[in-house]
């Protein structure tokens, strides 16, 4: 027990949570009320070990001082300020700290408030761009089956997983999706980059004949994570980005959860030896301490919509947020520590030791697939005869109550870890899943 507890709220009514079983969770609450390093902690002080990152974003570990006294520090200085044709020294410094770790060339930095609102602008952009070069008919946009672009309309429409539009009518018009790259009969139990499925890119040229010149962009995430952890095949991205290339279709990485060193370089697409023109970011970016998102364009594409418009407003989209000073101040903090304590290397450390713990589980009870890259692992359970992710879900609250945070999307559990996990941490997570899974198969 932790000698600090915090007290429960007396009314847990009025807050619609979401994504949750609001009424599960009333009749039977798991709280978290602080957190420090790997570790949250609940109301009563339990411990929690954090397999997840909170929600893959607390890359830094939790409760970081340097975020904290930036937060603070900047608060006193600057509350607020509008960036709508004014400007703040801290955006500008954010701004230009990101492109310093983005990919060379995507130098333009537009700045929003979390991972859907990111998903959306990236959509934006790349309709504006495309208007702005005189390609106005490119109006389309692709996704993939299973991807995850938050809950915009947008990134809902190109998001390809079923049960997020299901309960919402008409999606935005003129979306198409590629196939998921998920091929367990070829690929169960890789390690890293799954050897078959580069061809599904392929079938972008059949969308192509079917469309002709009206695609404006792909969107897809490099590495697939709120859908279960689809780790794409090797050849794939290339193939996609050849294919975008040859039909003047812009490719946008959705980074969301890829982005600040979850697999071992600043980017996926630098780990994963692939660039898109427009890639999108959160969490990761200010550790999540104050909500911010970002997109960054490659210099072509933001000349050519500056350029566009003689004089006036270039581009008709914007969030009274974005830049927020206490948001770039975190996101300033969290930048210096990821480039100070070499998160990305520190991944790279340690990833063949967390693989290897993965894969450990492969002979227990009901595991069908385990997958992994940098400090990702996802692994699949076969589903309870008639009851579709109720095991997952079992063992998620069966982990949480032994001290272990993981995070299960269907009956998949996905880990991911704060990137400064040391191999002890590694050994807890995976001996705690592993008897969470036995025992729920006894
Ligand atoms: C790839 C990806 N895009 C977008 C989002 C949405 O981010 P947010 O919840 O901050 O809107 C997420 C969230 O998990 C994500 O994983």
């Amino acid at each position: 027990m932790n000698e600090l507890s915090i007290p429960r709220p007396n009314n847990l009514d009025a807050f619609w949570m979401p994504y949750s079983d609001n009424k599960y969770f009333k009749d039977t609450p798991r709280l978290l009320a602080r957190a420090e390093g790997m570790l949250y902690f609940t109301p009563e002080g339990r411990e929690i070990l954090d397999g997840t990152a909170g929600l893959w974003c607390c890359n830094a570990g939790h409760g970081r001082r340097e975020i904290v006294e930036a937060i603070q520090k900047q608060a006193a200085i600057l509350d607020f300020a509008p960036t709508f044709q004014l400007g703040h020294p801290i955006a500008f410094e954010a701004a230009a700290r990101v492109a310093e770790l983005t990919p060379e060339g995507l130098d333009r930095v537009f700045f929003t408030n979390s991972g859907s609102e990111s998903a959306d602008t990236a959509l934006k952009i790349a309709l504006a761009y495309q208007r702005a070069r005189g390609q106005a008919q490119r109006v389309r946009l692709v996704g993939r089956e299973r991807g995850y672009h938050g809950v915009g309309f947008g990134g809902m429409s190109v998001g390809g997983i079923g049960t997020n539009r299901k309960q919402f009518g008409a999606m935005l018009p003129y979306v198409d999706h590629l196939p998921h790259t998920h091929l367990p009969e070829h690929n169960a139990f890789s390690k890293g980059l799954p050897a078959h499925g580069a061809h599904l890119a392929d079938d972008l040229e059949h969308l192509v004949a079917l469309h002709g010149d009206t695609i404006a962009a792909v969107m897809v995430e490099p590495l697939a994570g709120s859908t279960g952890v689809l780790v794409p095949p090797v050849g794939y991205l290339q193939r996609l980005r050849d294919l975008c290339d040859k039909h003047g279709i812009l490719l946008i990485y959705d980074e969301v959860i890829t982005g600040f060193g979850r697999l071992g370089t600043h980017f996926g697409a630098e780990r994963l030896g692939v660039v898109p023109d427009i890639m999108t970011m959160a969490k990761g970016l200010t550790n999540a301490a104050v909500p911010m998102g970002a997109v960054a364009v490659n210099n072509e594409i933001y000349d050519t919509i500056i350029r566009g418009t003689a004089a006036g407003i270039e581009f008709f989209h914007g969030y009274t947020y974005s830049g927020h000073p206490l948001a770039a101040a975190a996101a300033l903090a969290a930048i210096d520590i990821h480039v100070r304590d070499d998160l990305p290397g520190r991944v790279r450390a340690i990833e063949d030791y967390w693989q290897e713990a993965a894969h450990s589980l492969r002979s227990a009870p009901n595991v069908i697939d385990i997958r992994n890259h940098g400090l990702i692992a996802g692994i699949e359970l076969a589903p309870l005869p008639g009851k579709p992710n109720e095991r997952a879900m079992r063992i998620f609250r069966r982990c949480f109550d032994d001290g272990l945070l993981v995070r299960v999307t269907g009956d998949i559990v996905a880990l991911s870890p704060p990137l400064i996990i040391e191999k002890h941490h590694v050994d807890r997570i995976f001996t705690t899943l592993g008897d969470a899974i036995h025992k729920e198969a006894a």
